[in-house]
């Protein structure tokens, strides 16, 4: 089994001081930057992109940083992302023509290629192209914001996508993204996810600027 990691989501972050706020969730224990990109159209929301990537790196981030693509389309905005220092890009497989095209793509720009499954999309794509998948995330809210609830449903999905990582034998990792707090984390790790993404319950927890308050939350996952 793989090391667990905690992956903040910078969506709930202060953009203002989105440097600091990484750096200080970074100190407080956490593994992994969640970078979560939309586009105003595949999601009804925008946020950021390759600038912002650039800029973390710029600012002495070395942490992997998890480019979470809720953009349509997906391929021409995969090498500015690589360029820009990303670790991981994952995609929906509905946001790209040629599913099998892209995984190779993010590949064959140096990164590390995931496939996102929102709550009601099947996970039948994954058995095709699982050799060319590094990591598998699963949405445990439909995308577009943070501070959602967490859908019971993706408890089940990810017991089948861990049975199917598995039996591929591959390191893939196997995350989870939306409404995980404290008071559910252990029931998600027990049904096989090894990477957590949390957004409003960790930067909420520290909205005040004290680098000290993400600490125990951290810590309590
Ligand atoms: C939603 C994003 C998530 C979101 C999670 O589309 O992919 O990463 O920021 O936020 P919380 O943890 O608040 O549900
Ligand atoms: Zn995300």
């Amino acid at each position: 089994m793989a090391e667990n990691l905690i992956a903040p989501s910078i969506l709930s972050a202060d953009f203002a001081r989105l440097g600091q706020e990484v750096e200080n969730v970074l100190a407080a224990g956490a593994d992994i930057v969640h970078f979560d990109v939309m586009d105003n159209h595949y999601v009804p929301n925008l946020t950021i992109g390759p600038l912002v990537c650039e800029a973390l790196r710029k600012h002495g981030v070395t942490a992997p940083i998890d480019v979470h693509l809720m953009v349509k389309p997906v391929d021409r905005i995969i090498p500015d992302f690589a360029k820009a220092g990303a670790t991981y890009i994952t995609f929906h497989p509905e946001a790209s023509e040629h599913v099998d095209r892209t995984l190779q793509l993010i590949q064959g720009e140096g990164c590390k290629a995931g496939l996102v499954f929102n709550p009601a999309t099947p996970l039948d794509v994954l058995k095709y192209v699982i050799d060319k998948v590094d990591m598998v995330l699963l949405m445990s809210v439909n995308p577009g914001f943070g501070g959602q609830s967490f859908i019971m449903s993706a408890l089940d999905k990810l017991r089948e996508a861990r049975a199917i990582i598995d039996a591929s034998g591959r390191d893939i990792r196997l995350e989870i993204d939306g409404g995980v707090k404290v008071d559910n984390i252990r029931a998600i790790a027990e049904a096989g996810a090894d990477t957590f993404v949390a957004g409003s319950a960790i930067f909420g927890a520290g909205k005040d600027g004290d680098p000290n308050r993400y600490d125990s939350v951290i810590a309590a996952m």
